[in-house]
């Protein structure tokens, strides 16, 4: 593949092929000399134009390990505050000839059409309510590295789902490794047709997290719902907050994970955040692990590699 814009489309063995890859990057990132050179001399531009702390900066990070020169792009200082469009700004960074632009959008869809106007590969560093692919490939690799595989675990993700492009791309590749997966919310917070997506949909935390190896919170994506949230946030913490009460419904060797930023007292209790069943804090180490595992995939398959 030229670009990585979803994990629509790919097939699990690519998948697994990345995992792998990722596998590797999580020694290299261990090392005293955490350096690889595929990227030397090619150039990575970060261009966010929404809010990120962990994707932006692991996707810098990775960048760097690999021997890129990084440019992170400060849209809030640049010309899209003067009215610039997406495929103006993305054509004109195309000028100066990145080979690598890693992209996050408030707008479903727009990376793929950005992807269309340049001439180098294309990253989703994630797509509003679309998908969020490095985020489900780090989830995987984290949840792998644990219970040593992804098939015929069930995994429930809970939370805001009719928000989540996290929730999307994770649907989509836990199905494709053969996982059984489950979500949990209110039903004000389950987008429709979320029973066509391969999963299995619960409004109760009692019911589905029952037998569940992995749960996965969500926040709640409150930017996106134009101020028309039900229930109430105290309401939510009640019936779908995580604490320990709720997580003794689950498998007794199941893990917690969110990936983040996270809302403690909203969807999670500090006490699981920190405690032993978390992967929270490794999640964000394998980010810049899978980071390095796409940015290195993508760069065989640049011109004059
Ligand atoms: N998980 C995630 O995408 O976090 P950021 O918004 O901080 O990048």
């Amino acid at each position: 593949h030229r670009h990585l814009l979803g994990i629509e489309g790919l097939h699990p063995h690519e998948i697994l092929g990345l995992l792998d890859r990722a596998e590797e990057a999580v020694e290299v990132s261990r090392q005293i000399h955490k350096r690889k050179h595929v990227l030397a001399g090619r150039t990575q531009i970060n261009l966010f134009f929404e809010n990120s702390t962990r994707t932006q900066s692991s996707f810098e990070l990775a960048g760097k390990r690999l021997g890129a020169d990084v440019m992170n792009m400060a849209v809030s200082q640049s010309s899209v505050k003067k009215g610039e469009t997406l495929i103006d700004t993305a054509a004109t960074l195309n000028a100066m000839h990145p080979d690598l632009l890693v992209v996050r959008h408030h707008a479903a869809g727009a990376v793929h059409l950005l992807a269309r106007k340049v001439s180098c590969s294309v990253v989703n560093a994630g797509d509003g309510p679309h998908e969020h692919p490095t985020q489900a490939l780090l989830d995987a690799l984290t949840i792998r590295r644990h219970k040593g595989k992804i098939a015929r675990l069930t995994v429930a993700i809970c939370g805001d789902i009719a928000h989540s492009r996290v929730a999307r791309s994770n649907i989509i590749l836990l199905n494709a490794l053969g996982a059984r997966v489950r979500v949990i919310a209110p039903s004000t917070l389950l987008p429709s047709g979320i029973g066509q997506m391969g999963a299995e949909v619960f409004t109760s935390m009692k019911e589905g997290l029952a037998g569940a190896d992995i749960v996965m919170m969500l926040r709640l994506q409150r930017e996106r719902m134009n101020g028309a949230f039900v229930p109430s946030v105290r309401e939510y913490y009640r019936y779908y907050g995580l604490d320990a009460e709720k997580l003794a419904y689950a498998n007794e060797d199941a893990l917690v994970m969110h990936p983040g930023p996270m809302n403690r007292g909203v969807e999670i209790d500090a006490s699981i955040a920190d405690g032993a069943q978390s992967l929270i804090r490794e999640q964000v180490e394998m980010g810049v692990a899978v980071r390095m595992a796409v940015l290195e995939a993508l760069a065989a398959n640049l011109p004059n590699n």
